[in-house]
């Protein structure tokens, strides 16, 4: 439901790509003396709320940190249910999200996801393919160091760039997400201040919000004051604050 204070959105200067770092479902089930893996469960229907939103308000791009590269250490059980889960949604939520005119991208080692999930993950990726709203990138065994290693490795197994040539925009190109733009904002949930490997490239500019709502209780109307604190800032990309209002004033 459309509530008053999306109305203030100024849909002239959404954030062109969104990426949220999902934090927080373990304190919430410990918070009600629930397991891990039910915080997991309700921070799925988190998903879902934020991923239908993200289109609603016309965001173009919105991608999940879901699992980390490093996540691979939790215990067994947690990790098992965690695919598990994935493959659940993307099961689930492969119809609403054609029905969205939504596309799924996936970024990550995702060689390293079990065959169960990786053939879920590309038939709904072929099924999403031609998704023209918005683009919904889940991160899968991802990890911001590691897609810099895997970039670097492909530069040199190439003969295709001289070290001359390099430029940021060399490395951008072969990043997991060299076709897609830069996410302007970056949300945290559950008020740790920290990157967490997560698009360490690309967050260059991103404007970080953090704010202390669990991921299992954050849903639309947490997604639109994000949007809203993001609006009220002022990016300078490293100019100073009047040249940015003279560039604007072009
Ligand atoms: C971090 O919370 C969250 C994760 C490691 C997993 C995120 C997964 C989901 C939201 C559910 C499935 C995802 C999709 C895309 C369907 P945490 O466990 O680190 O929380 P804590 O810091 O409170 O322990």
């Amino acid at each position: 439901m459309k509530g008053k204070l999306e109305s203030f959105i100024d849909k002239e200067k959404l954030p062109a790509h969104i990426a949220i770092i999902m934090d927080g479902n373990g304190r919430w089930a410990r918070n009600k003396n629930l397991d891990r893996i039910s915080g997991h469960r309700e921070g799925m229907k988190s998903v879902r709320a934020v991923v239908t939103a993200a289109k609603d308000l016309g965001i173009g791009y919105i991608t999940l940190y879901a699992f980390s590269a490093q996540n691979w250490k939790r215990p067994k059980s947690e990790v098992d249910a965690l695919m598990e889960l994935l493959k659940h949604y993307l099961l689930k939520e492969r119809d609403k999200l054609i029905e969205n005119s939504t596309r799924l991208n996936a970024i990550g080692r995702l060689q390293e996801l079990p065959k169960a999930v990786s053939d879920v993950l590309r038939e709904t990726i072929e099924m999403t393919k031609h998704g023209r709203d918005m683009t919904l990138t889940l991160a899968l065994s991802y990890g911001g160091r590691e897609e810099i290693v895997d970039a670097v490795k492909k530069i040199l197994a190439g003969d295709k760039v001289s070290p001359e040539s390099v430029d940021q925009s060399t490395i951008s190109q072969f990043l997991y997400t060299a076709d897609m733009p830069e996410p302007d904002l970056l949300i945290r949930t559950s008020g740790e201040m920290r990157l967490s490997n997560f698009m360490l490239w690309q967050s260059a500019y991103a404007e970080i919000y953090v704010t202390r709502t669990l991921w299992p209780n954050f849903r639309r109307r947490h997604l639109v004051k994000a949007i809203l604190n993001y609006q009220s800032r002022e990016r300078r990309f490293g100019l100073t604050g009047e040249q940015v209002k003279k560039r604007e004033a072009i």
